[in-house]
């Protein structure tokens, strides 16, 4: 069995050459932003393969036909809050029509455990599917977290998204929940002793919002 069972990294060489970028500390934030989305939308289109397709009769200009249309459940996208809003213009110009929730984490600066600050995601969760957006797993404690909560509200279908994953971070969301894949653009080396990821990006709020 693989290591890390849950794990999908999608490594298209234009992810590669945009994270290249995205990792470079003399990216500016305009561009870092304008790479995030790039990457995040590039990833959609692998994360939403396996979406169900139904026959519909279209008429064409032509003819009829028997053409296919996505079928599945109505998707909701969920960044966590800050760095997760980065991603989710991008991923929306592939699904226009997605909903969108919001869950506030921060990582205390000392223990590393996520402390949540705002929940907001549509009702009927059990009908819904669910595309968690994070751009860092790190420890994997803020995306455990959010997990947790979507099921606690009902949520059966959940899929977790992220620029750059820590083996630790992996691990850990997968001892959480074995049932969510995770896809992510690269699986770096490790977590340093501050728990950022190495070589990854640096801390991604910051850069997207040029806080710091
Ligand atoms: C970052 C990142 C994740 C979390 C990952 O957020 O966006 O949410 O850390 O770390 P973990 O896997 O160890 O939990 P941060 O707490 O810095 O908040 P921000 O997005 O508001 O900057
Ligand atoms: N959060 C970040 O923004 N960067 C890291 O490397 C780890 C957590």
């Amino acid at each position: 069995m693989s290591e890390h069972p849950n794990l999908t990294v999608i490594s298209h060489p234009l992810i590669k050459h945009k994270l290249r970028y995205i990792r470079d500390k003399k990216t500016p934030k305009k561009e870092f932003k304008e790479l995030v989305d790039e990457v995040a939308m590039l990833m959609a289109y692998e994360i939403t393969s396996d979406f169900p397709l139904r026959k519909v009769k279209i008429k064409t200009p032509m003819c009829d036909m028997d053409a296919e249309e996505v079928s599945g459940k109505k998707v909701v996208l969920v960044p966590i809050l800050r760095a997760g809003l980065g991603m989710v213009d991008g991923v929306m110009k592939l699904i226009p029509s997605a909903r969108i929730g919001h869950i506030g984490l921060y990582r205390d600066h000392d223990t590393l455990q996520p402390v949540q600050y705002y929940f907001k995601i549509p009702t009927h969760c059990e009908d819904r599917d669910f595309i968690l957006i994070d751009p860092m797993l790190a420890t994997g404690g803020s995306a455990a977290a959010a997990a947790q909560m979507l099921k606690e509200e009902g949520a059966k279908s959940i899929k977790f998204m992220s620029l750059i994953a820590a083996p630790e971070g992996v691990r850990a969301f997968y001892e959480a929940h074995p049932d969510i894949k995770v896809y992510t653009a690269s699986l770096d080396e490790k977590l340093n002793e501050v728990g950022y990821i190495v070589p990854g990006l640096g801390d991604a709020g910051d850069r997207l919002f040029g806080t710091k």
